[in-house]
């Protein structure tokens, strides 16, 4: 079998609606019609990775409700090994209420739900996934000590441990000592390195300051902007990866994508630039289609470059 992507992480219900201009404070405004569809970045990491080939377990809790029986069937649908989501009793499953915007633009709420009650103890029972599992996908909609001990459990087991910084929040050092590979956004790098990215960031200083905080390999996804790899062992340039111009539908769950791209490219014995050549690419396919996890790309879709560009761009 080929090496797997395990992902130790949430499942969402997403709640979605589109309005033409996100509410301020106080305000109501129309929105569109409501859709339903299993999220979360956990289940969307892994559902991302899946399309594009690779074997995938998720380590997850749901709650005994409707919502969660069907995030765990369309996981399963999608051919992800679900033997180690929990189902929490007299727990309501994870909700995310999704607003989007005319410009794709989209702001969440997550109601943690079962996700909040996936314990350490939880990771440890799933160790014999560990063994397969060339990559770990972790990110922070679960506790923090669960964090840290799939973290720990996936660097003792030598799997790739990747993190994302989302949603952010501060972070203790063993977790990044303990991590290979840091996955942020321009927003959440910010916040890591507790000073505004600049439009244009001397990305040399970037990665000396990861480096510093024990992170010698990150990715900053940059939007319509690419991403940035920064990795500091071997050849040590940083390098800006070139976006894809697309026209942006919806960008929901377009960084999980990146994000599941990534592992699933990694897992194939890819290097660091080349899974982030292919993210960028992936993310972008994800980004002009309605949805999350309904607008994954599979791994022809992401080959064969039948990307719809944006009116006026280079073709
Ligand atoms: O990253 C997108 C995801 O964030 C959504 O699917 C939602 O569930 C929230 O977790
Ligand atoms: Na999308």
């Amino acid at each position: 079998i080929p090496p797997a992507v395990l992902v130790i992480g949430s499942l969402n219900m997403d709640l979605s609606v589109r309005t033409s201009r996100l509410p301020s404070p106080g305000e109501t405004v129309q929105g569109g019609q409501l859709r339903m569809a299993p999220g979360g970045k956990g289940a969307n990491q892994a559902t991302a990775a899946r399309l594009l080939g690779c074997p995938v377990s998720i380590v997850g809790a749901v709650g005994d409700d409707d919502h969660g029986a069907s995030l765990t069937a369309a996981a399963q649908r999608h051919g992800i090994d679900t033997s180690h989501v929990s189902i929490m009793p007299e727990t309501a499953t994870g909700s995310a209420l999704i607003a989007i915007d005319d410009r794709g633009e989209n702001t969440i709420i997550v109601s943690p739900g079962a996700n909040a009650r996936l314990l350490p103890s939880h990771v440890l029972k799933a160790e014999d996934l560990f063994a397969d599992a060339a990559v770990l996908c972790l990110s922070l909609e679960i506790p923090m000590p669960t964090v840290q001990a799939a973290a720990r459990t996936g660097k003792t087991q030598g799997t790739t441990v990747i993190l994302n910084l989302s949603p952010y929040t501060e972070v203790p050092q063993d977790l990044l000592r303990d991590t290979d590979i840091l996955l942020v956004n321009r927003h959440e790098a910010s916040n890591l390195l507790k000073h505004p990215l600049p439009e244009h960031p001397d990305w040399n200083t970037v990665q000396q300051e990861f480096r510093r905080l024990g992170l010698p390999r990150a990715i900053v996804t940059l939007g319509p902007q690419g991403a940035a790899v920064l990795d500091s062992t071997g050849e040590g340039r940083p390098v800006i990866v070139e976006p894809v111009p697309v026209e942006a539908i919806d960008t929901t769950g377009c960084g999980d994508a990146f994000f599941g791209a990534i592992a699933s490219r990694l897992a194939a014995g890819t290097t660091l630039q080349e899974a982030a050549v292919f993210a960028v690419r992936a993310a972008a396919l994800a980004a002009t289609r309605e949805g999350t996890q309904t607008s994954y790309p599979t791994l022809v879709q992401v080959l064969s470059q039948d990307i719809p560009s944006a009116p006026g761009s280079p073709t």
